[in-house]
């Protein structure tokens, strides 16, 4: 063909281009790939970036492991040189290798997202033998910002928290070091980049997308997680890209550790959690006497309902009692006797325990740190667990699971029951205090099941002793001359320090106990607690087989007389409780007292009684009809749906030389219900209930199981004579 000379030079140059584009983008292989970073210690960042690395296949140079780190505190001042005279050491090693491909990142702040095949074929695409991530902010030297050539779209400036590039250009780069290892790497990369002539030899450019290098400082808000169906990534928005390497660098430490939760495979849909057997000990095959030495700490800073139920667990916890050391602080005159109480039971359980009482005056932080010192100077204490008052820990085995879980710092997640109070927060406001996370609401609710890496946790948590004799071993862990409060304190050490706390919602543990309307001038002020810590309540007051009675009517529900039901409703403890407090009270009433409270238009049938209002248990009462009484209701007369109003409810005594029997009359209600508060052959002799109608009686009422029977028309009925003792019983007219 005849080709003019100009069109043979195109056709070549055309050529050279397609086939330097097709060498700079032909395939780079992983065997290539050396990931080169910098650790002097094996913090808990670091663990998480070794795992995140061995979890995509990355191999893995670290450097200075065990030196001493000279570089400066990075994350508040420059410095960082020391990385660089580490790595120019390194890259001579490398220097004439042209094929191998190096990555330089972080560690302590650095998490994977993505493989080597992807980096590699980002990498090869972004067309340039050297990449530095890329930032928003000019650091350290903002006058140099200026220099910068300008960018259409992303961030500008170099960050040299990850580069990556060829062998060759990287070791010619980073040879050129020649400076004090406090000096600023950043700044010495920064000068190369922008020299025009360098940036060109060593064909430099900045991930100013986020292909590659994500960067959170100042790009919070880009990064989003995106859910697959079984996987998850962090997304960048703003360039719709898909970082492989995030990077919580400057103050963005908490939100690397949020990342780091799902990023790679922390956590799927299907609950399950690849993090999370990593570190598991195993102790099922463990005798007791080898099992961790745990130094378990009670405080009890304030009046919490149901201590008798929280102390009493304290002996329940399914791990040896002697391998417990067993620490109390109360600073509660009111629950001395609580304590006395299970002392006299289980002393026998911790024959090495401390109890400090309240007059002893030791504030809330003294006593923390007196507790967490005691485990910090033994070196047999394997592990320091501290619980607060109001944490109901209803799972015997949370100090084996914690301890399996074989973390640094770790809670029990614990949440008031139906709430969203919960012992940890998912995010810290730019002021320190709580901000809510994406996530919290569905890790409190169980709708996300794993192990969370968390900014604060409070009220129950579990510190290896290791931990607190080695990277805690400088720091007091409550006591602050700011005066904040001794929670906030512990959680920003424990984050100061590098340690993660780790909140685990893979168990039920348990629930917190509201404390905040307890008033403890009540003689059993529990009872109260109804509408608060309506599981404790209903645990400690109600019947243990009331449930019963919706699985199994037949077994759980008698009929002794034409429609008058029987059935369970009052614990024990309720029914003494209930009786206590009557007496305790004592204005019972009787005759023309009685005459006028029921003039509402129905029989005039006075007892002695006092009525629920007078105790000031009215709204509590009527809380129990709604959420137990009318169920039954509901389900023994099938079409009926009480309103569950009542404004006759008291507690009515019988005695022979008082009132020793209550004549035939009808009750002004729709129904009644009729709950024997003590117990026959015991408490009094005679008494029951006689239905005139069916000539049918119940003589033997048992304590704690409530009659219900419709109260106008059908049922006239007497109550039959106590011969002998006291009988009480709790009448409540319902729907009148
Ligand atoms: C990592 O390597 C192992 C074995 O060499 C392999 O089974 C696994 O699939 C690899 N993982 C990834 C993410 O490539
Ligand atoms: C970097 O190298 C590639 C290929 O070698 C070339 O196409 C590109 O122009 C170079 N870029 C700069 C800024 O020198
Ligand atoms: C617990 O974790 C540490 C480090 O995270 C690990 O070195 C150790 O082997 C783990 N212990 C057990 C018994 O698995
Ligand atoms: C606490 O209980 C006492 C006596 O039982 C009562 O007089 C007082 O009003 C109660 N206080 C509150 C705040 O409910
Ligand atoms: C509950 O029912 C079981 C049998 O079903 C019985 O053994 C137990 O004593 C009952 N509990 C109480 C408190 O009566």
């Amino acid at each position: 063909a005849n080709m003019s000379p100009r069109y043979l030079l195109c056709l070549l140059a055309l050529a050279f281009f397609h086939s330097s584009v097709g060498a700079e983008q032909r395939k780079l292989s992983p065997d290539n790939l050396l990931v080169i970073t910098v650790a002097t210690e094996d913090t808990d960042g670091f663990k998480r970036f070794t795992r995140t690395a061995r979890e995509f296949n990355y191999t893995v140079k670290v450097l200075g492991l065990g030196e001493e780190w000279k570089g400066g505190d990075v994350a508040r001042t420059v410095g960082g040189g020391q990385k660089v005279r580490w790595l120019k050491k390194e890259l001579q090693k490398h220097s004439e290798d042209t094929e191998r491909i190096i990555m330089f990142v972080d560690s302590y702040d650095v998490i994977f997202a993505s493989g080597p095949e992807e980096l590699l074929s980002k990498f090869s695409r972004l067309g340039h033998k050297v990449v530095f991530s890329a930032e928003g902010f000019c650091w350290p030297d903002q006058r140099l910002a200026s220099k910068y050539p300008e960018v259409r779209t992303g961030k500008r400036y170099l960050n040299s928290g990850g580069f990556i590039g060829y062998a060759a250009e990287l070791s010619a780069i980073v040879q050129q070091w020649k400076y004090k290892d406090s000096d600023d790497d950043q700044l010495f990369y920064t000068k190369i980049y922008l020299d025009k002539t360098q940036r060109t030899k060593f064909n430099m450019t900045l991930d100013h997308r986020s292909r590659i290098f994500q960067n959170l400082n100042g790009a919070v808000d880009e990064v989003v997680l995106k859910f697959e169906r079984a996987k998850v990534r962090a997304r960048n928005v703003a360039y719709d890209t898909l970082p492989v390497v995030i990077h919580g660098n400057g103050p963005t430490k908490l939100q690397l550790n949020y990342l780091g939760n799902y990023v790679p495979t922390a956590w799927t849909y299907e609950g399950g959690c690849s993090i999370c057997d990593d570190d598991l000990i195993f102790f099922s095959e463990v005798p007791d006497e080898e099992m961790p030495l745990v130094y378990v700490a009670v405080f009890i800073e304030h009046a919490t309902p149901f201590m008798e139920e929280f102390l009493e667990r304290l002996s329940t916890l399914k791990y040896p009692t002697t391998r417990i050391r067993l620490f109390i602080h109360n600073n509660v005159v009111y629950h001395e006797r609580h304590i006395q109480k299970f002392w006299e039971r289980h002393r026998s359980l911790f024959p090495d325990a401390r109890v400090v009482g309240p007059e002893e005056n030791l504030k809330e932080e003294e006593a923390r740190t007196m507790a967490v010192e005691a485990c910090r100077k033994d070196p047999e204490c394997d592990y320091y667990f501290s619980i607060d008052s109001d944490v109901a820990l209803t799972n015997p085995d949370t100090l084996r699971i914690l301890i399996e879980e074989n973390k640094s710092v770790i809670a029990p997640m614990l949440s008031r029951h139906g709430k969203l109070w919960s012992n940890f927060w998912g995010a810290l406001s730019p002021e320190g205090f709580y901000s809510r996370s994406e996530d919290y609401i569905e890790i409190v609710q169980g709708k996300r099941v794993g192990l969370w890496n968390v900014p604060y946790i409070t009220q129950a948590y579990m510190i290896k002793g290791s931990v607190l004799r080695t990277k805690l071993s400088q720091v007091s862990l409550y006591m602050d001359e700011g005066g904040m409060d001794a929670d906030m304190v512990f959680c920003r050490s424990i984050r100061d320090q590098g340690v993660f706390m780790y909140v685990s919602n893979r168990d039920e543990f348990g629930r917190l106990v509201a404390s905040s309307n307890y008033n403890t001038s009540r003689l059993h002020p529990d009872m109260w607690q109804i509408f608060d810590n309506p599981v404790d309540w209903r645990e400690k007051y109600v019947h243990e087989n009331y449930s019963k009675i919706f699985e199994d009517e037949k077994a759980h529900v008698e009929q002794p007389c034409p429609d008058v039901y029987w059935f369970p409703a009052f614990s024990e403890k309720m029914c003494d409780q209930l009786v206590e407090t009557m007496e305790d009270h004592g204005q019972w009433s009787g005759g023309s007292h009685t005459d006028e409270r029921l003039a509402g238009g129905y029989e005039n049938v006075p007892t002695v009684d006092i009525h629920m209002n007078q105790i000031g248990f009215e709204k509590e009462w009527l809380k129990f009809l709604k959420d137990y009484i009318s169920p039954v209701t509901e389900k023994l007369y099938p079409g009926y749906y009480p309103r569950a109003q009542a404004i006759m409810n008291f507690v009515v005594r019988y005695r022979p030389d008082e009132q020793p029997f209550l004549r035939p009359h009808h009750d002004s209600s729709t129904f009644t219900i009729n709950i024997a508060l003590n117990r026959k052959g015991i408490d009094y002799e005679g008494g029951g209930c006689r239905f005139l109608r069916y000539d049918c009686k119940v003589e033997s009422p048992r304590k704690g199981w409530s009659f219900m029977h419709p109260g106008r028309l059908t049922h006239y009925h007497e109550g039959l004579r106590v011969t002998k003792g006291t009988r009480y019983i709790m009448v409540s007219f319902v729907d009148p």
